[in-house]
């Protein structure tokens, strides 16, 4: 697996200008091109989702190249053991986008009407392959592929709470983020999985998901060479290869081994016991369990909450980064008290936390922000949390001109606004529940003994549960 920092990123114009080449003086047609495509596609897909547990696939194809490669990759994906079915709303009349959808139609594979998709897509499939849109695409997308890419949305928040949610693919681009800037509003669609095609674009740079792979196993020496590009070296015979890890996080590393539950031993320290359950929840595959719920009140009392990334954890706290502007800032200015909550769906687990918030020092502040990737750095300076936004276009504008303006790769200053947060804890509770409705808690209260913090345990297990409720 290559790092991140290895690989080359193209823009929009290149992008465009590698195509010409490769359907130009290097031979290539767009058909052949579409097919490998596809294939790659299919065959990332059958790497990480296996044909058993993630069957069902709806493919939605937008209206150019990205569609195709889409309808390519569903039928290599039914030749590979999957059920897809397509949504293909606005029909190519090419005789390329007609044979496609002619072979699909001999492998009996459905194509649905947008008005037939069920509005709860994940309870009829397990993947979505997002093809709606390509490199070159511009603008704002139109009916009815807004509101297809709002249900994609929709599936991404569902997944932070909700067990069973469809995975998202998408091919080459999230549909809806800009090319080369991402997602610029963060608002768009968060895939679970992205295929980059022959070189990864900008964008690709901002994808946090867990699984990114390169697809295109074809580009000649000559590409390379013009555009400098560093390409990790493909395995074995397979047609596509795993880049980057994990979200960046300096938490525990990933673990290979899939964990059935959570580690049942008790630990002194409860930043142990956290950082040894953050570790099952990597290890059982829970995807970003770095996620977390931080619940502010200010001085009228009104509680309010919402989803942060955790970004480090030490003896000292838990870290996360925000806007100082924002409504949490202004809370916790009013009142130090928060509390944060971690679900992993999948090991029946709780971790709640309370305690005291701090603002981080200047320069741990500005140590986190000097490692974060350039293209993320301008987003903080531009995004202004809790204040209306003027469009997309207008932010847009904006990074524009300031990675226009940081271009000779000239230090970009932290923005004040931005910066860290520590919650130091006082409380902790661990909780685990069960089938046999015999649960695991665990609480951790802090006392202050000679000047010293000492954690005092309450273990509540097992414990016979009288009802849900109880809890
Ligand atoms: C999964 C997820 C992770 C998020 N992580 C952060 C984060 O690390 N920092 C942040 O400021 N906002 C993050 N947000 C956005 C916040 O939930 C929130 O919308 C924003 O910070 C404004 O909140 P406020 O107006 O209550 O201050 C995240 C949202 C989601 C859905």
């Amino acid at each position: 697996m290559e790092s991140r920092e290895e690989i080359s990123y193209v823009s929009q114009q290149e992008a465009i200008e590698i195509d010409h080449m490769l359907m130009g003086p290097l031979g290539f047609t767009v058909d052949q091109l579409m097919e490998l495509a596809g294939l790659s596609v299919a065959s990332a897909i059958g790497e990480v989702y296996s044909s058993s547990e993630y069957t069902r696939v709806l493919v939605i194809s937008g209206p150019g190249n990205n569609g195709g490669d889409g309808l390519v990759a569903a039928r290599h994906l039914h030749h590979f053991g999957y059920k897809p079915s397509i949504c293909y709303p606005k029909r190519s009349n090419k005789p390329l986008f007609a044979g496609l959808v002619t072979q699909l139609e001999s492998l009996s594979v459905p194509f649905l009407p947008v008005e037939d998709l069920s509005v709860q897509l994940s309870s009829n499939f397990e993947i979505i392959v997002d093809a709606i849109f390509g490199f070159s695409f511009h603008g704002n997308p139109r009916s009815p592929f807004d509101s297809l890419i709002r249900r994609l949305v929709s599936i991404r928040n569902q997944q932070h709470t909700h067990e069973k949610a469809a995975v998202i693919i998408s091919i080459d681009i999230p549909s809806g983020w800009h090319v080369e800037a991402g997602d610029v509003c963060g608002e768009s669609i968060e895939p679970d999985m992205l295929v980059s095609l022959t070189a990864p674009k900008l964008c690709a740079k901002m994808f946090r998901g867990p699984h990114h792979l390169l697809g295109g196993r074809f580009v000649p020496p000559s590409i390379i060479e013009k555009f400098k590009l560093k390409l990790p070296s493909y395995p074995g015979t397979s047609m596509c290869v795993r880049i980057g890890n994990l979200p960046e996080t300096n938490l525990p590393a990933q673990k290979g081994i899939f964990a059935a539950s959570v580690s049942l031993e008790v630990e002194e320290d409860p930043i142990d016991q956290f950082q040894k359950w953050f570790g099952d929840a990597l290890g059982a595959g829970i995807k970003e369990p770095h996620y977390m719920v931080l619940s502010t009140a200010g001085k009228d009392a009104k509680p309010s909450s919402r989803m942060i990334s955790l970004e480090g954890i030490n003896k000292y706290g838990f870290v996360w980064h925000t806007n100082y502007g924002s409504r949490k800032a202004r809370e916790i200015s009013e009142n130090h008290h928060a509390s944060l909550l971690f679900y992993w769906g999948p090991l029946k687990c709780q971790v709640r936390v309370e305690g005291f918030v701090e603002q981080v020092s200047d320069e741990e502040s500005d140590q986190y922000f000097s490692n974060l990737p350039r293209d993320t750095q301008i987003r903080p300076i531009v995004s202004k949390q809790s204040t209306r936004i003027h469009g997309r276009e207008g932010l847009y504008q904006q990074y524009k001109e300031l990675e226009e303006k940081y271009h000779d790769r000239t230090l970009i200053p932290r923005p004040k606004q931005w910066g860290g947060y520590r919650l130091i804890p006082d409380f902790f509770e661990f909780w685990q529940g069960e089938e046999s409705q015999v649960h695991l808690k665990l609480r951790y209260y802090v006392e202050e003994i000679d000047g010293r913090r000492v954690w005092r345990i309450h273990r509540l297990v097992p414990k016979l549960a009288e009802s849900a409720s109880s809890l």
